[in-house]
């Protein structure tokens, strides 16, 4: 493996432009710590599970969430659970977790069923549908119900449109050095403020009607609320509006692209369809899946695990060093960006053999408990690891379970689907599938 060259002070920020999935394969056996630099910043690649280990757990406290992160997602969702370090993060942390304790993954186990049976009604058989969209207007109906037990399905379009608009406008602050300031009128930055509006509005709206019914409930919203009720420092109206904001937008587009690139590798793969099918029939026969079904259905588990690997939708994360520090013998200075992905690690041959195959099975048999502990993190890892991540799996594998009992859906011959890495990794031009029906039983 070539250690980089790079153009003399612009250093790597082009090459990583030009592809940045292939930018992190590239440099993957070129250390356990590869030294980039992206014009004015130096940017460190971490490649090996004890140097991901101790950016994230050992010495979490050092390595903050960095700048290119922090502008593109504090304009969107302020300084919040996703974007803060310390204190304020733990104090956060520890007000929503409890908002994903497994008790109440059973009802968010429902609210995806539910989901999956409403778009199914709309469905025909033969009529090509574009499963990335399809699946975003699906989990946009799975956030709002497991987070505020709302049902936001009237204002789907608008809601969608507005997401999709605000990331955008997220990407173009992360990928540009110098974005100007928030208050030029731009017509990107008037774009990005209008779809803003519209989120904050449905937020304020679910906000105020839950308010107005007096009853907190145990979901995030009702956490939320009551913490504002309760005492120490109450969130403001503001700072409520952003978490809940936060965590649907954390939510919302990772599970749909996992959905939809689950059904593409499932169409695609006739054996691993026809045993999960198996799976589903002997343990379901037919019937609505539930949340303590999920045992039972360990290949379904296996092919999520899988799809996750190949695709993760979280495809890259980094931290920057507060203060110096060393790794695996290298001196880390103090302002340096630290960055690893999940697309390249997912691909270590030493750890999964043919990594570019679809191969469900290579899950059984326990394989993750044999990996180091960051050759596989979907979900990330340490303190931070996702907190969404119980809910999304069982959320994935519900929707698949129900939906995969009704139909079979059929993919265009050629190529995988190209994905873009933006935020998180979504296909590019839509994933194209036709249900056809399959028999239950
Ligand atoms: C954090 C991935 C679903 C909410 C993360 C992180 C990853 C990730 C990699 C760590 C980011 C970092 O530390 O830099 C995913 C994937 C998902 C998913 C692949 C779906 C397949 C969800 C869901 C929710 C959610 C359903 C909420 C309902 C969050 C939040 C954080 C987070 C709030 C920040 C946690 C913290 O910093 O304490 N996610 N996520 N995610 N995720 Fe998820």
């Amino acid at each position: 493996p070539r250690l980089p060259s790079g153009l003399p002070w612009v250093g790597q920020g082009l090459e990583y432009r030009k592809d940045p999935l292939g930018f992190f394969l590239r440099y993957a056996g070129a250390g356990a710590v590869v030294r980039t630099r992206f014009v004015g910043t130096a940017i460190y690649l971490l490649n090996t599970s004890d140097a991901i280990e101790h950016v994230l757990v050992k010495n979490f406290r050092n390595y903050p969430k960095d700048a290119f992160q922090k502008r593109a997602l504090e304009a969107v969702v302020g300084q919040g659970l996703f974007t803060s370090h310390g204190d304020v993060w733990m104090r956060r942390r520890r007000m929503m977790q409890p908002a994903f304790h497994k008790n109440l993954l059973a009802a968010h186990g429902s609210v995806a069923v539910r989901a999956a049976n409403t778009w199914l009604e709309s469905r025909r058989e033969g009529e090509v549908f574009d499963a990335y969209t399809e699946m975003m207007a699906l989990t946009l109906d799975v956030v709002a119900g497991t987070l505020f037990g709302a049902n936001l399905s009237a204002r789907a379009r608008e809601l969608g449109r507005a997401m999709e608009a605000v990331m955008l406008h997220a990407q173009f602050l992360f990928d540009t050095p110098l974005p100007l300031p928030a208050w030029v009128p731009t017509p990107g930055q008037r774009r990005f403020q209008a779809a803003l509006r519209t989120l904050h509005a449905v937020v304020d709206d679910v906000v105020e009607r839950r308010r107005r019914q007096g009853a907190p409930g145990d979901d995030l919203l009702g956490l939320l609320l009551e913490a504002q009720a309760g005492e120490g420092e109450p969130l403001t109206d503001a700072q409520l509006r952003d978490e809940c904001l936060t965590l649907m937008i954390a939510g919302h587009e990772t599970t749909a692209a996992a959905l939809a690139l689950s059904l593409w590798l499932l169409a695609r793969h006739p054996e691993a369809e026809a045993a999960l099918r198996r799976e589903l029939a002997t343990v379901l026969g037919g019937r609505e899946p539930t949340v303590a079904d999920l045992p039972s259905l360990p290949f379904c588990e296996q092919v999520v695990k899988e799809s996750l690997r190949l695709y993760p939708p979280a495809w890259g994360m980094s931290r920057v060093a507060e203060a110096e520090d060393r790794m695996d013998g290298v001196l880390v200075p103090a302002g340096t960006v630290v960055a690893w992905s999940q697309w390249a690690l997912h691909r270590d041959a030493r750890h999964f053999p043919e990594p570019e195959a679809f191969r469900p099975e290579r899950w059984a048999d326990g394989l993750e408990r044999r990996l180091p502990r960051f050759a596989y993190c979907p979900f990330g890892g340490g303190p931070r690891l996702c907190i969404g991540a119980g809910s999304a799996l069982m959320v994935i594998r519900l929707v698949l379970a129900t939906v995969l009992q009704r139909f079979h859906f059929d993919a265009a011959p050629g190529p995988a689907p190209e994905v873009l890495p933006a935020i998180t990794l979504r296909p590019k031009g839509g994933i194209p599938l036709t249900p056809r029906k399959v028999s239950l039983g």
